[in-house]
């Protein structure tokens, strides 16, 4: 303990240099309402792909940072009902046929994605996820938590696994999606295999062929660059189990928490999964370093809200996976078996140039989100600074073209 009168002393000086150091929020920054979020359960998917909550111990919650996060109305369009949106899904899927839904408008609270202290944040929430609950990263583990895992946190399970933070009140929950590929190409973790196959059937262009020595993971490729669009979406519907346990696990949630108002965030592929329940569910996403998912989102044919902008994409030039040039037969991604080409993502992307204004060199190993938060978000962004914001501006993707010189169409085998 330091004597009372020099921590007087010290105190003033510190506000001091905090002062010079940290740019004070604006009057209308201070106005946005900040949330204080806790850690509250983890989610998993058991083998039988059953969503499986567990609280967490009150015990680990005490040693778990809360996150401040600010939030900010925005826009965005629920369907009418989960049945409207279903029906015109399936509509479209089984007959081609365009249903018209009666999109609500709404005005909700979201994350304020100006805010980098915000992104930071959310990011830390999304990195948690990866961490699984017998590895060392998770420095509070205790006894209690050992013994009181769920099923679908055995070490063989495959799926998605992720954290639901709420906020005292449960006024507002965050939904936490573990992403997988980091862990894939850096030797694989347990979830490995049956995400390669959900990542390769919707995140290729054609059932992952790469070329001829590939084996692709769907039967719709018609030689020369053709590609059988209906084989194609048959596949994902029969092999995907991808966007059916995003839902179930959004509802699972909702009837948990049925007047929350609901975030959810994500990296990598679980980033893509957070965008498609956003569009389904009408509710604010943050994705980290997500594959495009936009192709992913049409071929599972769900039905397209007026506007997607309550959805925000956070990524950096030099991921070859947010990028989508983690393609051809040399590349990191098809060395590590997986045809990730798609580029193109809904609603808005926050893009940090890492490559212009950093010169970092494209590389997989930029990809992960311990890099992101460490190497892009914990400082003030420089370029931003310079224009007297805090983050690079949300914009929606202008002509974004992928999957170039491949044709879909009608090409029965
Ligand atoms: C919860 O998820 C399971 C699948 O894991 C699903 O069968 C069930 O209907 C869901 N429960 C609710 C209330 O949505
Ligand atoms: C945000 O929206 C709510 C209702 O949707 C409204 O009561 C509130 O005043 C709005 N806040 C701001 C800052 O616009
Ligand atoms: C919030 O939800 C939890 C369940 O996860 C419940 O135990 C708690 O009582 C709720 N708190 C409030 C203030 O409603
Ligand atoms: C950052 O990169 C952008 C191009 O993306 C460029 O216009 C800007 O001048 C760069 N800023 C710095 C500080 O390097």
């Amino acid at each position: 303990m330091l004597p009372k009168a020099l921590t007087a002393l010290l105190i003033p000086l510190l506000d001091f240099f905090l002062d010079k150091a940290e740019q004070h929020p604006s009057y209308e920054e201070q106005l946005k309402p900040s949330l204080q979020f806790e850690l509250r359960h983890e989610h998993a998917v058991s083998p039988s792909a059953h969503v499986v909550f567990s609280d967490a111990p009150a015990a680990r919650t005490a040693f778990q940072a809360s996150y401040a996060l600010r939030a900010t109305n925005i826009t965005s369009y629920k369907p009418p009902s989960l049945g409207a949106f279903s029906n015109a899904r399936t509509r479209s899927m089984r007959d081609s046929q365009s249903v018209h839904l009666q999109w609500e408008e709404q005005e909700i609270l979201g994350p304020d994605v100006e805010s980098r202290e915000t992104l930071l944040e959310l990011a830390k929430m999304t990195n948690n996820a990866y961490v699984a609950r017998d590895d060392p990263a998770w420095y509070e583990l205790n006894e209690q938590w050992i013994k009181h895992y769920p099923v679908g946190w055995e070490p063989d399970a495959d799926g998605f696994r992720g954290y639901v933070f709420a906020t005292p009140d449960n006024s507002t929950i965050v939904l936490s999606i573990k992403g997988t590929s980091s862990a894939i190409f850096s030797g694989g973790g347990p979830t490995a295999k049956k995400d390669k196959l959900n990542d390769n059937l919707l995140f290729s262009c054609c059932c992952a062929r790469i070329d001829w020595t590939w084996t692709t993971v769907c039967g719709c490729y018609r030689g020369g660059w053709k590609c059988d669009q209906n084989c194609l979406e048959d596949a994902l519907i029969e092999d995907s189990l991808f966007y059916p346990i995003g839902t179930n696990l959004y509802n699972n949630l909702t009837y948990m928490y049925p007047t929350s108002n609901i975030w959810i965030i994500g990296h990598s592929l679980g980033g893509a999964l957070s965008s498609l329940l956003g569009v389904t569910f009408g509710v604010p996403v943050v994705a980290f370093e997500s594959p495009g998912e936009k192709t992913a989102s049409r071929r599972l044919h769900l039905p397209a809200p007026p506007s997607t902008q309550h959805i925000t994409h956070v990524y950096h030039t030099a991921d070859p996976i947010a990028m989508g040039t983690c393609n051809g037969i040399l590349s990191s991604c098809a060395l590590g078996g997986y045809a990730l080409e798609t580029r193109c993502h809904l609603g808005k992307s926050i893009v940090y140039d890492t490559v212009s204004n950093l010169s970092w060199s494209v590389d997989i190993r930029t990809h992960g989100i311990v890099n992101v938060i460490e190497n892009i978000l914990k400082e003030p962004w420089q370029p931003s600074l310079e224009v007297g914001r805090e983050v690079p501006p949300a914009e929606a993707e202008q002509e974004c073209v992928e999957c170039y010189g491949w044709e879909f169409g009608d090409f029965p085998p």
